[in-house]
């Protein structure tokens, strides 16, 4: 089971009134949002987003006895402008975005997020790829050697980066790479012994990077929180989740731009981060910042 993350402080940030047009950007299984659908009336709307097709049905059966309207869509937020259209909806009251992934997808969608697995290297949050559709094992096996160490230095913060990307290059000389299992395999070749040992697992932020570069992570915050705040009503809330640096940084900045144009304020001058009891009970929120504007 996924356990949604800061959910008391999602619910107190949106401040709800039962009658809101919100839109969760991220979901999944619907965790935070069947805590929304609790406090919408039979005027309220929820608009479910996911790249997932397997999520969102999850969240169909999760949310089939609330009393508000909800409407799911199965697409990028990054285009939550169109999907607000098609309803014939200009504006919406709230949004939420909980980024990255689900544990759920981290530990059954077969599609490669965990090195724990041997598992295919696709890493899409799509759950069929297809042929247009960026793979981990497209960025391990056609990348130039140089772009990959990028995206594992940039986005991974990796040190070893240089050396995983040499090691990449070098094992798919002799066959192309397949799964994680041997993708696993050449990052324990590229890095020292220490560095096997340590807490945080050797193959971390190398899986992190082509996670966030397969899925266009960072352009995809960036669009979408522009969008949310574009096309929210006055008083309005967009309320995000991040558990990245750089994330955080684009999230930070997006709310700061929009303050000084005048489009509203930062309710959260520093991020709220999850107490120590949360993280006991749930290590995934170890990263978690929670950011939030409201509009004027
Ligand atoms: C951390 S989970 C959300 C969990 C959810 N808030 C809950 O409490 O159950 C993040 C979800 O965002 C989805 N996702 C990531 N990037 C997306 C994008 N650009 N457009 C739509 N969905 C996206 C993933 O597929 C995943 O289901």
């Amino acid at each position: 089971m996924h356990i949604s993350v800061l959910s008391k402080e999602v619910l107190q940030g949106l401040s709800l009134s039962e009658s809101d047009i919100v839109v969760d950007c991220t979901i999944n299984g619907g965790g935070h949002s069947a805590l929304i659908s609790k406090q919408l009336g039979d005027q309220g709307i929820l608009i479910g987003i996911d790249l997932d097709a397997n999520a969102l049905s999850v969240s169909r059966e999760r949310l089939s006895a609330a009393t508000c309207r909800v409407i799911l869509k199965e697409g990028n937020y990054a285009r939550l402008d169109e999907f607000l259209s098609e309803e014939h909806i200009e504006k919406a009251d709230k949004y939420l975005f909980d980024l990255g992934l689900s544990s759920q997808q981290l530990d059954s969608s077969m599609r490669g997020f965990s090195f724990r697995f041997d598992e295919p290297l696709l890493m899409t949050f799509v759950p069929s790829p297809g042929s247009g559709d960026l793979t981990a094992r497209e960025i391990v096996n056609d990348w130039e050697e140089e772009s990959i160490a990028d995206i594992i230095f940039g986005y991974g913060e990796e040190r070893f980066a240089r050396h995983i990307a040499s090691k990449i290059v070098e094992a798919r000389k002799k066959k192309t790479i397949e799964t994680t299992g041997e993708l696993v395999s050449i990052i324990k070749s590229a890095t020292p012994h220490w560095y096997q040992h340590k807490r945080k697992h050797f193959a971390t932020k190398t899986f992190q990077a082509l996670r966030i570069t397969v899925n266009n992570e960072m352009e995809n915050v960036k669009e979408g929180v522009r969008k949310a705040i574009a096309r929210t009503n006055e008083k309005g809330r967009v309320v995000v989740i991040t558990f990245h640096s750089i994330e955080d940084r684009i999230v930070k900045n997006i709310f700061k731009e929009a303050a000084k144009d005048g489009e509203g304020v930062i309710i959260t001058k520093k991020p709220i981060q999850p107490a120590d009891s949360e993280i006991r009970e749930n290590p995934r929120a170890r990263s978690a910042k929670l950011r939030i504007f409201e509009k004027a």
